[in-house]
C-alpha cells in the first residue's frame, strides 16, 4: 500500500484515536482538539508516520530502543519463545527457562551487591515492587517505624498510586493526592544550577548534607529508604558530577538507611557502562531497571535486591505463608526471551558502540553551546540534554506564554527529528546506541536547523536578553 492509500485510513485512525485513546501524560482536551501522530513502522534510527515522513529518533522512542528498529533476531527470539511457550505463569512455583535465565543473567551483570531478581512489568512496577518489598524488609526485621522514603526533587520514578509520590514532578502530584506524608524531597545535584557551579565538591557535600538533614528531621529511626536516578532523566537529564553517587550510597550507609538506584533510564549502556553504578563502583541495596532491558521492543522491567533484604523478607513471614506479591505477567516467558537476546547484542557490540561514539553525541551538543538559545549542554554516554535560556549570564528561562518547548516541539517535528522538549526549556537527547559518526551528523544537522527556524520566528528573537 502506498502512502496516499494509507491516508484515509490515517485519517479514520486520528478519529478514532481522539475519541478513544487516553494518552499517557498528556493533556486530555488539548488531545482530542490537536490529535496524534500516528507512527506506522521504523527501521534502525528512523521512524516513519502515517503520512510517509521520515523522523531521525534521537531519544530512541522514550530512552529504551537502545538497540535501535528492526533488530530481526529479537523478533525472532520472540517468535520462538510464543511458539514454545508464550505464558507460563510464576505462581505456583512455575517457571520457564527464559526466566530463569533472565534472572541469573541479570545477577551475574549487576553490581555484586545484587542477587535476588523480582520481574516485572515496566518501571513504573518496580519501584511499586521496591516500595512495598522494603516496607516488608522493616516489618520483618522488627523495624516498623522506618517508613519513610526520601528522594530528590525533579526525581522520576514512574506513576504507580505509591512511586508517583517518590516522582517529584508536580504534574504527577497534581489531583492525585500526592505526594503522601511519608514521602520527602532533597534538592537535586544540578551543576548548571548551583551556587558555584564548577565546584563538583561543594555540590556533592550539599546533596550528602540534605540527606543527612532530612534524616535527622523525621528521626533516624523513622526512615527506610533514599530512592536516586543515576542522573535524573524526565527531571531534565540533570548530570550530578562524579563521585556523586558513590557518596551517596555512603552516606545512605552511614545512616542506617537502604540505598535504592533507579537505573530505568541509566541501565544497559545508556551512560557508557552496562549501569551506571558501574562507573563508581557502587554497590546499592536495591536496583529498578526497565526500558533498555528489552529495548522496548516487549514490556519489561525488574527489580533487584540483596542478599540481606532478600533473607529478612523470606524469613520474616511465618513459615509456608506466601510473600503477596504478584501479577499475573511477572517473569513472562516472551518478554525474558527478548530480554536476553537484547542483553546479547549489548554484549556483543552495541555496547561498545555506544561508548565510542559517545564524544561525538558531547562534541555536537557542545558545539551548539554557540547558538543564541543554548545555555548549557550536559551529558554522559548518550544520555545528554541543552538547556535553553533567555540570557545566558543570568541563564533567566522564557516567559511560558511563549511556549518555546511546543514550538521546539512542532519545528523539530517538520524537519524530521524527534527528541524531547521537556515543560522549562530544557532539550533531551538519548539516541539508540547503534548511532554511527554519520547518523550524529545527521541529527545535529537538524538539531541546529531546528534551533535557527526556532530563533527564526521575532517573537523569539525579542524574548532574548543579552
Ligand atoms: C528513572 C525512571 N524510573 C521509573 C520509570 C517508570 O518506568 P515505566 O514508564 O516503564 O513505568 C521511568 C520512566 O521513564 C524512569 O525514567
Amino acid at each position: 500500500m502506498t502512502h496516499s492509500e494509507a491516508l484515509p485510513q490515517i485519517a479514520a485512525l486520528d478519529a478514532l484515536d481522539r475519541a478513544h485513546l487516553i494518552h499517557p501524560v498528556a493533556p486530555w482536551r488539548m488531545h482530542e482538539a490537536r490529535g496524534p501522530n500516528i507512527l506506522t513502522g521504523a527501521q534502525g534510527i528512523w521512524l516513519t508516520d502515517g503520512r510517509g515522513h521520515q523522523l531521525l529518533d534521537a531519544f530512541a522512542g522514550l530512552w529504551c530502543v537502545n538497540v535501535g528498529y528492526g533488530q530481526e533476531s529479537v523478533v525472532q527470539a520472540a517468535a520462538e519463545q510464543m511458539r514454545k511457550l508464550p505464558y507460563a505463569t510464576g505462581y505456583f512455583h512455575f517457571s520457564s527457562e527464559p526466566a530463569i535465565r533472565l534472572a541469573d543473567k541479570l545477577v551475574q551483570i549487576t553490581p555484586a551487591s545484587l542477587q535476588h531478581v523480582y520481574l516485572t512489568l515496566g518501571g513504573s512496577e518496580s519501584i511499586d515492587a521496591a516500595v512495598r518489598f522494603i516496607v516488608q524488609y522493616y516489618n520483618a526485621i522488627g523495624k516498623p517505624g522506618k517508613k519513610h522514603f526520601i528522594a530528590l526533587e525533579r526525581g522520576y520514578h514512574g506513576s504507580s498510586s505509591t512511586g508517583a509520590g517518590l516522582t517529584a514532578l508536580p504534574v504527577f502530584h497534581r489531583g492525585f493526592d500526592l505526594p503522601l506524608p511519608t514521602q520527602h524531597y532533597i534538592p537535586s545535584p544540578n551543576p548548571y544550577r548551583a551556587a558555584n557551579p564548577g565546584d563538583d565538591q561543594a555540590i556533592i557535600d550539599a546533596s550528602v548534607a540534605a540527606l543527612k538533614a532530612k534524616v535527622a528531621e523525621l528521626g533516624a529511626d523513622s526512615v527506610a529508604a533514599f530512592f536516586c536516578e543515576p542522573i535524573q532523566g524526565s527531571g531534565g537529564v540533570i548530570v550530578p558530577p562524579q563521585g556523586w553517587l558513590k557518596a551517596m550510597r555512603e552516606a545512605a550507609r552511614a545512616l542506617d538507611i537502604l540505598f535504592v538506584v533507579d537505573e530505568v533510564i541509566t541501565g544497559f549502556g545508556r551512560t557508557g557502562p552496562m549501569f551506571a553504578c558501574d562507573a563508581e563502583g557502587v554497590d546499592p541495596d536495591l536496583m529498578t531497571v526497565a526500558k533498555g532491558l528489552t529495548s522496548g521492543y516487549v514490556p519489561m522491567g525488574a527489580t533487584l535486591m540483596s542478599d540481606k533484604v532478600y533473607a529478612a523478607i523470606a524469613d520474616g513471614a511465618p513459615k509456608g505463608a506466601p510473600i503477596g506479591h504478584g501479577a499475573t505477567y511477572s517473569a513472562h516467558p516472551v518478554s525474558a526471551a527478548v530480554a536476553l537476546e537484547v542483553l546479547r547484542l549489548y554484549e556483543e557490540g552495541v555496547l561498545v558502540n555506544g561508548q565510542s561514539v559517545a564524544p561525538v553525541f558531547a562534541q555536537g551538543l557542545d558545539d551548539l553551546m554557540a547558538h543564541p538559545l543554548v545555555g548549557d549542554s550536559r551529558h554522559r554516554g548518550l544520555l545528554g540534554a541543552l538547556e535553553l535560556v533567555s540570557n545566558k549570564a543570568s541563564k533567566a528561562g522564557f516567559d511560558a506564554a511563549l511556549d518555546l518547548p511546543g514550538r521546539m516541539a512542532a519545528t523539530s517535528y517538520r524537519n524530521g527529528i524527534v527528541f524531547r522538549a521537556f515543560g522549562d526549556n530544557i532539550l533531551g537527547f538519548a539516541p539508540a546506541l547503534t548511532f554511527t559518526e554519520s547518523d550524529f551528523g545527521l541529527m545535529f544537522e537538524r538539531l541546529k536547523r531546528t534551533l535557527d527556524d526556532v530563533l527564526a520566528a521575532p517573537e523569539v528573537r525579542a524574548a532574548l536578553k543579552d
